[in-house]
This record gives C-alpha cells, structure tokens and sequence, in this order.
C-alpha cells in the first residue's frame, strides 16, 4: 500500500490543499507512490474550492489542484500513516480530538524543517501572503519527502 498523508489547516480552503497538491506534485516528480489529501479542524467551508488565490498561486507554478474542503474525522487517524499540522494550534486540535485507536503519526509539519508553522495567508488575503504561502510548503514538502523518502519506493 503506498504511504499516506493529510495535511490539516483550519479552514481547508487556502494552506492545507495547497500542501496537498505541492506534496503530490513533487512525489510523483520523484517517482514516490503517496496518497495525499488535506482536510480542517474547523467546518467552516464544508465542500468548498479552494480560495481562489490558492488556485491562482497553484496555477503561477502549474501544481495541479482540485479539492473540496472537509472537516478531520475519526477514521483520519486510521487511515493515514502522517498527519501534518500547518500551525501549532491545528496540532493542538488535531491532538486534542485524537481518537484512542489512532496510528498516525500526527505531527506538526514544520518540524521536518526548523518547527515553524505556516503563517495562514487568509488573514492577509493578499498575492504575496498566497505566494509565501506556496514557498514555505514547498519547503516542507522538499523536507518531508526526504526524511520519508526510505520508506516508499
Ligand atoms: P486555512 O485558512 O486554514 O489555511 O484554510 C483559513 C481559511 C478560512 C478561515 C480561517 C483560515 N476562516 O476563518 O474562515
């Protein structure tokens, strides 16, 4: 079975399917067999797009991405072998509701790196927080893949 990874933000709509998409773009550029998805603590946007600004980011860099947001559930932790946080609070969240059964290793992403969290670029809502954005996962994603790269073919 490949290796699987969710990556979680809170809203589901601007950092965590962005990383969703840069991690599977990069992995498949690498030849790594990984199922990705994304999902929130919060269900603030059930089943929306992503915000246009992580399309049109996504579009500037040609990551090919398409998701409809969803809130973390139970069986999340089940499913995925990795669970990464975008910021210190959704890690908080994502440890608070973990089930008792879980497997995943549920850990903040920024921790494969220098333990940063992504700054969330909503607040901001402008091009450059959005390209941040996209820069900073990009760099987590070249930090993950390479720390899990023994363990998939
Ligand atoms: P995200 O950004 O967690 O990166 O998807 C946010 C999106 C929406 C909200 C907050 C953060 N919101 O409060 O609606």
């Amino acid at each position: 079975m490949p290796l699987s990874v969710l990556v979680v933000c809170h809203g589901n709509i601007c950092r965590s399917p962005m990383g969703e998409a840069i991690i599977r773009k990069e992995a498949t550029a690498r030849g790594l067999d990984i199922t990705v998805d994304s999902a929130g603590t919060s269900n603030e946007h059930p089943r929306s797009n992503p915000y246009p600004r992580t399309l049109d980011v996504c579009r500037k860099y040609n990551v090919p991405i398409k998701h409809s947001a969803r809130q973390v559930v139970d069986a999340d932790y089940r499913r995925f072998d990795y669970i990464l946080a975008a910021d210190s609070r959704n890690l908080s969240a994502l440890e608070a509701r973990q089930p008792r059964n879980a497997t995943a290793t549920v850990r903040l992403w920024g921790s494969y790196l220098d333990g940063k969290s992504i700054s969330d670029p909503w607040w901001a809502d402008d091009e450059a927080a959005f390209e941040e954005c996209y820069q900073h996962c990009l760099k987590l994603t070249n930090a993950f893949l390479e720390e899990i790269k023994g363990g998939v073919q």
